[in-house]
């Protein structure tokens, strides 16, 4: 994955590596795809509220638990623990994360999949002349195709298990420093567009202007599952690449960093496409084709927008890549460092299994949607169960495990490896993970699940 350390581990090459890689794994659909049709299905500006203090109260201190779990390991996510904490029970929190792993990365490929077929059609011109109503049908057609679809994702599935068996040195962690840029650049001309249309205010406060009457125990947790799916957080993502990372890191200011740059691409994919939303009548809670319905109407309507299209997906595309890597990575490592396969083994071994897993996901959008779990198809249950249940559980015990078994003295000699910090901060730290994190997130959790009725 990177070079290697005296010890003989990969480690990443340097410091923009790590934050590339790791703000690589958190901006991807979640961001640009997720977060704003969840948004507009959970009623805008209110959901967005809950989910930016969720960000910060505890996902920032929950992503530098995980970087201290696996830096101070240097194993993968069920090793992380198995060493930490030998003979107990925690490393039980590492195999839910690779659970979680398979089941996120197979709808994930799915939707990657639409994105390609996205590229395809751009290059093609097929938004050409469409109205939304034909844009909208010419997506729900599409996804539920038995063959277009599969295909596509198996191909974004066969790229991701490449990238990660060719090592992401010189495939990603090179590309990520051009391409990102580009894609905040790209979304900041659609930011513009968007806010320039006729009618764009609505859309603007719709995001903005919270009314939290709006707000229900479902779309609390919701905000809080995403805040976990968009910053790889709860199932050891960030303890494998945690992994990697040299021991000069200053790892508060990767987490920061990195919490930063995926909040604000976030917020700009939400001005690129709530604006155009309400100019041009779509449905805000349309669901998962939000995107893929309203960014085409934006680039019919624009000068340029032919090329602009094409450059969207493609980097829509490649901020997925950069995200599935990183899911792969964790069972990777696990197969690995736990049951002793050889990398390349272990690679071809999980894309084969999550891959298969996506195509029943991707089937289940179209000849398989009669068989459903709780309402739920295929794909919706595994998202569900992925981002609502296992990622804050994984979540809660993670800020458990710095703040109650870890201890202070580690969590410090670990944080100050890339320079010194104030007690206070250490307190502060301590107190979140120890009880403010565990403590929200259970709430939130039995509330959303409908086990706690306040
Ligand atoms: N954070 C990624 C996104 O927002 O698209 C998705 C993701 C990656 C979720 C890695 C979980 C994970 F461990």
């Amino acid at each position: 994955m990177a070079e290697k350390n005296k010890g003989g581990r990969a480690e990443f090459s340097s410091k923009f590596g790590v934050i590339a890689a790791a703000a690589g794994s958190a901006v991807g659909l979640g961001n640009i795809w997720k977060f704003p049709y969840i948004t507009g299905v959970y009623g805008g500006a209110a959901f967005l509220f809950v989910y930016l203090g969720f960000i910060l109260a505890i996902g920032l201190p929950v992503m530098l638990s995980e970087l201290i779990i696996g830096r101070r390991s240097r194993r993968n996510a069920f090793g992380a623990f198995k060493k930490l904490a030998p003979k107990s029970m925690w490393r039980y929190v590492g195999i839910m994360g690779v659970g979680a792993a398979f089941m996120i990365l197979a709808f994930y490929g799915v939707v990657a999949g639409w994105s390609v077929e996205y590229v395809v059609l751009s290059v093609l011109n097929g938004f050409k002349s469409q109205s939304p109503e034909q844009l909208n049908e010419m997506f729900a057609q599409f996804i539920a195709a038995p063959f277009r679809p599969v295909i596509y994702q198996l191909v974004f599935m066969f790229l991701t298990g490449l990238i990660v068996m060719v090592g992401i040195k010189n495939g990603i962690e090179k590309n990520v420093k051009i391409l990102m840029p580009l894609l905040v650049v790209i979304i900041l001309v659609l930011d513009v567009r968007a806010v320039t249309l006729p009618g764009a205010g609505e859309g603007l406060r719709f995001l903005f202007h919270p009314d939290f009457s709006k707000l229900t125990g479902e779309g609390i947790l919701s905000a809080l599952g995403h805040a976990f799916f968009s910053l790889s957080l709860g199932m050891g993502t960030l303890i494998t690449y945690g992994s990697y990372i040299d021991k000069e890191n200053n790892l508060i200011n990767t987490a920061i960093n990195v919490t930063v740059a995926d909040t604000m691409i976030a917020i700009l994919a939400g001005v690129a496409i709530f604006p155009a939303v309400f100019a041009f009548g779509i449905e805000a809670g349309s669901g998962p084709g939000l995107v893929f319905i309203t960014l085409p109407t934006v680039f019919e309507q624009m000068p340029g927008g032919y090329v602009f299209s094409i450059l969207f997906f493609v980097l829509l595309t490649v901020a997925a890549l950069t995200s599935s890597i990183s899911i792969l990575e964790v069972v990777v490592a696990y197969f690995h460092e736990e049951l002793k396969l050889k990398r390349k083994i272990a690679t071809v071994f999980a894309t084969v299994i999550i891959a298969l897993l996506g195509v029943i996901c991707s089937l289940s959008m179209g000849i398989f949607e009669d068989y459903t779990f709780f309402d739920l198809n295929f794909f919706d249950l595994l998202d569900w169960i992925s981002a609502n249940l296992l990622l804050p559980l994984g979540g809660l015990f993670i800020s458990l495990f710095v703040g109650w078994k870890l201890g202070r003295k580690r969590v410090r000699e670990e944080i100050e490896k890339g320079g010194s910090i104030s007690a206070l901060f250490l307190s502060v730290f301590i107190f979140l993970v120890r009880f403010i994190a565990p403590f929200a997130i259970a709430i939130v959790f039995l509330k959303g699940i409908g086990l706690l009725n306040i």
